[in-house]
């Protein structure tokens, strides 16, 4: 059985959590797009883990755990992820193995992307240079993991490269170069460091389904934050959405069993763009408080708003979902009153899918049904039995919203503050 993890809504829908409980019962555990944008969190044992490229599987001894060719990898950030994990006593050795084929992210990556988001338009990027360097993946002059290994042919991109973006550094941008003499043994060493990790993810993950090993495909960023489905241009540059998981691994599109979508139980997102159900500040300060809304990655405070049916329906019809995973339900505990976005209107028009034109969707009014909310704390409740029954009704009416079953619900950080559930996208 080979199941993908994806976001349904711009991010930080708590993944992280549901591939740990999903990589007990998997042999490889795969992070197919993006790089070190992504911030994991898993807690075990009281004890915080934050991963940005390594796969959380990586906790579970005797699980393998890959970086798809789809990734782009920042090779010191790697390599101070490796270190921070061993620091913990988790082991990483073999069972880590990166695609020799994933492209490397360069310091000129970084300093482009930091400089270009704050001339246009400012998307509020994380800065780590994921951007830039899916560009020059795409321009066909990226450097790949492999070419680390082979100093001549690094070399020679690496020159080529620095001539081109320092020349832009320099009199476009007015900044310093960046310099060859630091950067070419710098990333030579890096090589040397990585080597020891580094494969063809694509034969090794046929191997392992040869052998019926069951696959775990690790989705980072959401579904809205996708190159082509998201709400570009405020987005993320690779593909957030089931698809991607093919073409970062090799992995083709009919051996996908399973397709889960994470879903917070409200809705938020990082940086600028569009978020038609966003709270107006007072609400806003509540809900970043109680649910600890701030970036992984960058320390950033999240944008909240209510549960958006619209875009949960719209991301669920792109990946196919089979099912939903709903987290962070016990951030609601305690309201009177709740809403859920069911459509939204503009100009009178109501619309129920999702427009495609950023500058309708800027206009957008959201619809709102509303709810009972409930006053107990649900954050030790183990069953779906022992939820207030408000809370039932509020998910119920999610999965029938959004026309996918709820098969696990999250209420809190803890490994065990979640339990498996089975409501039905249809009412009962
Ligand atoms: P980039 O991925 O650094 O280029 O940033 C592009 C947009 O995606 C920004 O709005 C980021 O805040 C957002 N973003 C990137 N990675 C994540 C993530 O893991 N969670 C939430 N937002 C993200």
């Amino acid at each position: 059985m080979n199941t993908v993890v994806v976001g349904v809504q711009w991010g930080d829908e708590g993944k992280g959590k549901i591939i740990d409980l999903l990589a007990e019962t998997a042999d490889v555990i795969i992070r197919y797009q993006g790089g070190n944008n992504a911030g994991h969190t898993v807690v075990v044992d009281g004890e915080e883990f934050i991963f940005h490229l390594i796969p959380s599987g990586i906790l579970h001894p005797g699980k393998l755990c890959v970086i798809g060719n789809g990734v782009v990898v920042d090779p010191a950030a790697l390599l101070d992820e490796i270190e921070h994990l061993r620091a913990k006593g988790v082991t990483v050795g073999d069972n880590l193995v990166v695609s020799d084929q994933a492209h490397v992210i360069l310091p000129y990556h970084k300093v482009l992307d930091k400089l270009q988001d704050a001339r246009s338009g400012r998307l509020g990027t994380t800065g780590r240079g994921i951007g830039p360097c899916y560009v020059d993946k795409m321009a066909r002059c990226g450097i790949r993991l492999a070419d680390l290994f082979d100093p001549a042919s690094f070399e020679r991109k690496l020159r080529s490269n620095l001539d081109e973006k320092n020349w832009l550094l320099q009199h476009f941008y007015h900044v310093e170069p960046v310099a060859w003499e630091t950067t070419y043994p710098r990333y030579l060493d890096y090589g040397r460091l990585l080597k020891p990790y580094a494969g063809s993810v694509a034969t090794l993950l046929h191997e392992a389904m040869g052998q019926q090993q069951s696959l775990l495909f690790e989705g980072a960023q959401g579904t809205m934050l996708d190159i082509d489905h998201g709400t570009y241009p405020y987005v993320t540059s690779s593909s957030a959405t089931v698809g991607g998981a093919c073409i970062g691994t090799g992995v083709p599109p009919k051996q996908l069993d399973r397709i889960i979508g994470v879903v917070k139980a409200y809705t938020t997102r990082v940086g600028e763009g569009p978020l038609p159900t966003e709270f107006p500040p007072d609400r806003m300060e509540v809900f970043r408080q109680r649910g600890k809304e701030f970036g992984a990655t960058t320390g950033r405070p999240r944008r909240c708003g209510w549960f958006d049916a619209v875009v949960a329906r719209h991301a669920a019809r792109l990946n196919g979902l089979d099912e939903l995973a709903v987290t962070k339900l016990d951030v609601l505990d305690g309201m009177a009153r709740l809403k859920i976005c069911v459509a939204y209107r503009i100009h009178g028009t109501i619309l129920h899918e999702f427009p495609a034109d950023i500058e309708a969707l800027n206009r957008c009014e959201p619809i709102y049904e509303e709810l009972d909310g409930w006053r107990d704390s649900t954050s030790h409740v183990t069953s779906y039995d022992g939820l207030p029954s408000a809370a039932r009704q509020y998910l119920r009416r999610i999965a029938e919203l959004v026309n996918v079953p709820i098969t696990l619900v999250s209420i809190g950080v803890q490994r065990r503050q979640a339990f498996r559930v089975t409501i039905n996208a249809h009412a009962a």
